[in-house]
């Protein structure tokens, strides 16, 4: 067995750390004398010395459980004890967790080892995890508690205490204890309570047993999410590729792509566009003279910023290829329902703005559509109601990670999402092909929408997936560019010029040297500088992209000039692209469907 730390807790709770005893070979006995001579040592003592130090100790130790408003457990227990009550006895190996964390004001959970199998992980809650509690009830779980895991099953929270499976009892032989320090904790403190741990352990005189002190290792790759709602971990898009079950587009597909196309949209080129679901039926049928028309969508709550526009942008370029007709939905109640703070007065604002990028990137207005939720409801809630009855709830919490608490609206939102792959063929009383390109992020709503969308009746929708334009913060940390994470890491399309250049000077993640010497001598990562990643995806020259790498990589290029070449690129595009929004603005009844 394994112990280890994903390192999305580290992240989230810095200060709190956590160790191991482990001691095998043992005989648990009901009271043992020793222990019960520490333990009224330790009474005397917590009446003597209960200080302003004490409670100062407790108000750090407490903060975590304070912070879910409940009160943390060792100060019950201490105003118990001060109170006159006597230090409970449930059996020696017990007592002695007990003697522990009163004297150190730490929680410590107890683990009968044999009815442990798996490696067990320390992690946060997602909320809404259920297990069963050392008194025999069931507790869900709030988000961000700290757990420990058995492979996916919470065997203690610290919170709500350990499990009932694994709970010591008198034929327990290999105990297992685990510590949570729930604040700021020096080393030498830390070393200071396990000794003393210890030496209790030694007063049961066990024979023939040491006690242990397992390693806790950090997992380096933390727990990979992607939901419509929420991105975050180190993005591994062959990963991707495999988990959620797409497939790669590999130099065939891209060939086949580009008998219809010539020369592929450099997004294609560079595997920006990485991956499809069922694309090559798509292509059958419209080598067979059967055209699919093209839908994608974008949930209004703010500006546009350039993430959004890479899958309208090569939207734009498979219209204009193949010719085909193009469904956009705006759901403005989607993110009205996701969003806490959001009003749907301010979703019909942006509404609108982001109408005018979709019409600015050039799409035919007599070929493309915009279907905005609340609006044409009349339209598409009749066919919302078909999809929703062949999806559970429980499909749909899995999928999404929804929890209890998810509000019903959220929970039907996938259904209005499918109408457009299949509203064409309804409206043209035949069954048409849909190919959705959209960001990976999207893929849960039609993998839990295809099948039913095929049991209606249509064409299992095919799609198209592409990676995320990286936030300005970096790679690591912003694997997804969000408005949510503030203005800072975004570029709106609606910045001006100077806006442009102060947040690319100062917030584009730099994978340049300290120094300009140490630069010139050692050179730049173009794979971590966000100024040349964000060059991949605007700088359609494959020549003039190489050179960069090369006099970036060789050190030639300083990180000031790679920053400017970027500046100029975007606020070239954005110039023309503010312009044609502004003309788009006449233009936007050209653009939504009548019905
Ligand atoms: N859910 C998308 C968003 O959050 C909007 C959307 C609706 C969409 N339908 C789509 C995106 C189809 C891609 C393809 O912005």
């Amino acid at each position: 067995m394994k112990i280890k730390l994903t390192s999305r807790l580290r992240k989230r709770y810095p200060n709190i750390s956590f160790r191991a005893i482990l001691i095998k070979n043992i005989k648990n006995k009901k009271t043992n004398p020793r222990i019960e001579a520490e333990k009224l040592k330790l009474e005397k003592a917590i009446k003597k010395n209960s200080d302003l130090k004490t409670i100062e100790r407790l108000q750090e130790q407490g903060s975590f459980h304070r912070s879910f408003a409940k009160s943390y457990p060792i100060e019950f227990q201490l105003k118990s004890v001060l109170q006159g009550k006597k230090i409970p006895t449930q059996s020696a190996y017990v007592d002695i967790l007990f003697l522990a964390e009163l004297k150190h004001y730490c929680i410590i959970s107890g683990h009968d080892l044999n009815a442990i199998e798996n490696d067990i992980t320390f992690d946060l809650s997602d909320g809404g995890e259920n297990y069963t509690k050392i008194n025999n009830q069931r507790q869900s779980l709030k988000k961000d508690d700290i757990v420990l895991r058995e492979n996916d099953q919470v065997i203690t929270t610290l919170l709500y205490g350990p499990d009932a499976s694994t709970k010591i009892t008198e034929n327990t032989t290999n105990c297992l204890y685990l510590f949570w320090f729930c604040a700021a904790i020096s080393e030498k403190e830390i070393q200071g309570i396990l000794k003393d741990f210890k030496q209790n352990l030694s007063l049961l005189k066990t024979k023939n047993t040491v006690a242990t002190e397992p390693n806790i290792t950090l997992e380096s790759s933390p727990k990979l999410v992607i939901t419509p709602w929420e991105v975050k971990g180190n993005i591994d898009y062959n990963k991707i590729v495999k988990e959620f079950g797409v497939s790669a587009i590999d130099n065939k597909l891209q060939k086949r792509i580009e008998k219809h196309t010539g020369p592929v949209h450099h997004f294609l080129r560079r595997n920006i566009f990485f991956a499809h679901r069922d694309l090559p039926f798509i292509l059958d049928q419209y080598e067979k003279g059967n055209k699919f028309f093209l839908y994608t969508g974008r949930s209004p709550s703010n500006h546009t910023h350039m993430g959004h526009m890479i899958p309208w942008m090569f939207t734009k370029w498979l219209q204009d290829k193949f010719g085909v007709e193009l469904w956009f939905q705006f759901p403005d109640e989607e993110k009205f329902l996701m969003k806490r703070d959001l009003r749907l007065d301010d979703v019909e604002k942006f509404t609108n703005e982001n109408m005018l990028d979709v019409i600015a990137l050039g799409f035919d207005p007599k070929k493309t559509h915009f279907l905005i939720d609340t609006r044409h409801a009349n339209t598409m809630y009749k066919e919302a109601v078909r999809v929703a009855k062949l999806i559970t709830y429980s499909t749909v919490r899995s999928s999404f990670g929804f929890t209890n608490e998810q509000n019903i609206g959220a929970i039907f939102y996938t259904a209005m999402q499918a109408v457009p792959a299949f509203l064409p063929s309804v409206l043209k009383k035949k069954k048409i092909p849909c190919l959705i390109p959209h960001a990976i992020d999207q893929d849960p709503h039609f993998r839990v929408t295809r099948d039913v969308i095929q049991k209606l009746g249509y064409y299992k929708p095919g799609s198209i997936q592409c990676r995320f334009l990286p936030g300005l913060g970096g790679m690591q940390t912003d694997g997804k560019m969000s408005s949510s994470a503030g203005d800072n890491s975004t570029i709106f399309t609606v910045d001006n010029a100077s806006t442009v250049k102060k947040k690319i000077n100062k917030h584009a993640f730099s994978g340049g040297q300290p120094t300009i010497e140490e630069h010139k001598k050692l050179g730049g990562d173009p794979n971590i500088d966000i100024s040349y990643q964000w060059l991949t995806f605007f700088e359609e020259d494959d020549a003039k992209l190489k050179d960069i790498y090369e006099s970036y990589k060789s050190g030639s290029m300083l990180s000031g000039e790679l920053k400017a070449m970027l500046i100029k690129k975007l606020n070239t595009f954005l110039t023309s692209h503010q312009e044609k929004r502004q003309k788009a603005k006449k233009k936007i009844d050209q653009f939504v469907y009548q019905s």
